[in-house]
């Protein structure tokens, strides 16, 4: 297992790009599930829940070519196995999403349930009802969901929540249905944006996607197309949040600072200094940064997937801060680690409240999950001293060169196999 060993207290500093979305890039591959034609995506990251996509696409009789760095061609001529196995669903949620797209091209599919996570039970009953009101017919058996239906049917759906993959996952099926679907309340994210703007190029007709109602009309088949993920907005923030703790002065490229306007907020109001392009943003700190609230929420709020790397920007902020969160129940497993490295931070419930300390001290810490793992890395980036990450993998899951990257900028960072 890799460690990531990390030498703190360096501002960072110049130029570094964006990559694609993980969370645009793994709906956008499977996605190829609805057609028999190839789909090209590029910009598409080479991450770990890449290539745990691309297991289960093969799996499921998708071959998957890469060209260059960035492009991938997808294609399914038809398949024989419609079941997504426990073993690759368990390491990765977003699994799920091939239970829409199976169901609408061919009449049936078999999912294994996801389980709990790190970061809470994430249920998928949103996805299972809005397919039962699409005509499917639904059940359990043996850690399975199995969803039948020959065709489905449009439908009125108001979700009772914002989902994002539930978005996502009922509008592909939509795409294929018989009549038009209108989802209310539906995510605002711009991966749903994006994805539905992939769908169209193939031939979808979906309007009032990054809205909270779309409308799906179905079309009886769809065919292949071409499309660019967009650029990652959490990466990108996680770099604005590392420019910041250091006091460097780093200038994103390649990026949609549009996509990250409750972050952006929240970083000047630490007293960061934040210019955006259509394409760039440039953050600096010449300043002690100043606590603030943070409250998460869904798209345009500020996102639950930036709430761990702020808490570590927080822990050096003068003054207190309290950070509610309010998506995801028990998304709070970093701070145990923060703890070892000096923060002061205390948990009621829903909320933390972090008093600011003048400096973290590196120590040994481990990577619970994702986001958790960039926020230990931010801190040790900060830290006085050494630092060492272990369990890498969580980071490697959808953080693409992290380590490259940020040397890059002048910081120590260097990655060891135990
Ligand atoms: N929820 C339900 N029932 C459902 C679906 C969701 O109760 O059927 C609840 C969840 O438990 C959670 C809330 O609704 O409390 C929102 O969950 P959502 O479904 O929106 O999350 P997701 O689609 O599973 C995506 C991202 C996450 C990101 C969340 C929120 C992908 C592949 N994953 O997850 O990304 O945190 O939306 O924005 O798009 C990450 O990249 O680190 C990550 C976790």
């Amino acid at each position: 297992m890799d460690k990531l060993i990390i030498r703190g207290g360096i501002p960072l500093k110049g130029h570094v790009e964006a990559g694609g979305a993980k969370n645009a890039a793994l709906p956008a591959m499977v996605a190829s599930l609805l057609i028999g034609e190839p789909i090209r995506l590029h910009r598409v990251p080479r991450l770990g829940d890449v290539k745990t996509i691309i297991d289960l696409l093969n799996h499921l009789g998708v071959k998957v070519e890469r060209s260059g760095q960035e492009t991938l061609s997808l294609r399914t001529d038809g398949t024989s196995q419609l079941e997504a196995p426990y073993h690759l669903v368990k390491t990765m949620r977003a699994s799920v999403l091939v239970l829409g797209p199976l169901v609408a091209r061919f009449g049936r599919a078999r999912v294994s349930l996801p389980g709990g996570c790190a970061i809470g039970p994430r249920p998928i009953n949103l996805h299972l009802a809005a397919l039962e009101k699409m005509g499917a017919t639904v059940s359990l058996d043996s850690g399975y969901v199995e969803a039948k239906a020959p065709r489905l049917r449009g439908a009125r759906i108001t979700f009772d929540g914002q989902t994002v993959t539930g978005t996502e996952n009922v509008m592909m099926a939509a795409t294929l249905a018989d009549g038009t679907t209108v989802l209310e309340n539906a995510a605002c994210e711009p991966e749903v944006v994006d994805l539905a703007a992939l769908l169209n190029r193939m031939g979808a007709r979906i309007d009032g996607a990054g809205t909270p109602t779309v409308s799906i009309e179905g079309v009886p088949q769809l065919h292949g197309a071409e499309h660019e993920i967009i650029p990652d907005r959490v990466e990108t923030g996680t770099f604005m949040v590392a420019a910041a703790m250091t006091g460097g002065d780093v200038t994103i490229n390649r990026c949609v600072p549009g996509h990250l306007e409750a972050i952006i907020e929240k970083l000047r109001e630490t007293g960061a200094l934040v210019e955006e392009t259509d394409h760039s943003v440039r953050v600096r700190r010449e300043e002690q940064m100043q606590g603030v609230n943070i409250r998460t929420h869904p798209y345009p709020g500020f996102a639950t997937d930036m709430q761990a790397q702020f808490m570590a920007l927080l822990s050096i902020a003068q003054g207190s801060s309290v950070i509610t969160e309010t998506v995801f129940e028990n998304r709070f497993m970093h701070v145990n680690e923060l703890l070892r490295m000096g923060a002061d931070i205390k948990v009621i419930g829903t909320a933390a409240f972090v008093n600011g300390v003048p400096t973290l001290s590196g120590a040994p810490v481990m990577a619970t999950d994702l986001r958790a793992s960039a926020s230990l890395v931010l801190a040790g980036l900060a830290a006085q001293g050494v630092t060492t990450v272990s369990r890498v993998y969580h980071l490697d899951r959808g953080y693409e060169s992290i380590e490259q990257k940020l040397r890059g900028l002048g910081a120590h960072i260097e990655r060891f196999t135990e």
